[in-house]
C-alpha cells in the first residue's frame, strides 16, 4: 500500500478552509494527513484550529529572520523533519520564495477566491466585484513562483447577479472554496493528478491515449 502523504496546512488567518480539510478527513479520507499547521502570524485562528484537532501547531516570526529566504530555509527544514509530502496554502498571505516553491515543485495547492488568471493578489472577491464582472469563481492550482500563476487543478464559477452584495458573494464564495478543495487534495493524496506544462489532468478521467 502506498504511504499517505504527509501535509502541511499554510494559513495566516481564520482557517475556515484548513477546518473545512479537517472535517471532511474525518468523514471521508483525503488519503492523507494534516500533521503540521505552519503561521507566519503568532494570532492565526487556524493555529488555534490545529491544537484544538491535535494536529502540531508552528509559528515563525518573520521578524527573527534577516532575509526571506532565511526564513524559507527555516520553514524548509522543519517540513524536512516533519516529513511533509504535500503543502496546502489555506489563506496564507506570504509569498512563497523561489527556494521554497522550488524544493516543493509540484507538490504545494493553493486556493484563490476568483477565476485565474484574473483577480489575483489579495483582494480577489472585492475587485472582481468592483470590476463589474457577471461571473467569478474560485480556482485551486500547484504553486510555483510567481503570484496566483500555477497549472489550474480545478475551477468553479459563480454569476454575480444584480442584487448580490459583496458580503453574499464572499459567503457563496468561500462554500465553494470548502467543498472544492478538499477534492482536490483528495485528487493530490491519491496520486490521481498529472501536470503537463500548464495543464493538469485527472488520471482516472483520462481516456486512453488522450495525451
Ligand atoms: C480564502 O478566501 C482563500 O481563497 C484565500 O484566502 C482566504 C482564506 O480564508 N487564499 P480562510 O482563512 O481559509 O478562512
Amino acid at each position: 500500500m502506498a504511504e499517505r502523504i504527509r501535509i502541511a496546512v499554510f494559513a495566516s488567518g481564520f482557517g475556515s478552509n484548513l477546518q473545512a480539510l479537517i472535517d471532511f478527513n474525518k468523514k471521508d479520507d483525503m488519503g492523507g494527513d494534516i500533521v503540521l499547521v505552519f503561521s507566519n502570524k503568532s494570532n492565526a485562528h487556524a493555529l488555534g484550529r490545529a491544537r484544538k484537532n491535535n494536529i502540531k501547531a508552528v509559528f515563525l516570526d518573520p521578524g527573527k529572520f534577516n532575509t526571506r529566504d532565511d526564513y524559507d530555509s527555516e520553514i524548509f527544514k522543519l517540513l524536512k523533519s516533519e516529513r511533509i509530502g504535500l503543502i496546502v496554502l489555506a489563506g496564507y498571505m506570504y509569498l512563497l520564495t523561489p527556494f521554497l516553491a522550488g524544493k516543493f515543485q509540484g507538490r504545494i495547492l493553493n486556493i484563490h477566491p476568483a477565476l485565474l488568471p484574473s483577480f489575483k493578489g489579495t483582494h480577489g472577491i472585492q475587485e472582481a466585484f468592483d470590476h463589474g464582472v457577471k461571473i467569478t469563481g474560485v480556482t485551486v492550482h500547484f504553486v510555483d513562483e510567481k503570484l496566483d500563476h500555477g497549472p489550474i487543478v480545478a475551477q468553479e464559477a459563480i454569476n454575480i447577479s444584480q442584487d448580490h452584495s459583496v458580503q453574499e458573494l464572499e459567503e457563496e464564495i468561500h462554500k465553494i472554496e470548502h467543498r472544492i478543495y478538499p477534492m482536490a487534495v483528495k485528487y493530490f493524496c491519491n496520486g490521481e493528478l498529472l501536470i503537463k506544462g500548464r495543464k493538469v489532468f485527472i488520471k482516472s478521467k483520462l481516456d486512453r491515449g488522450q495525451i
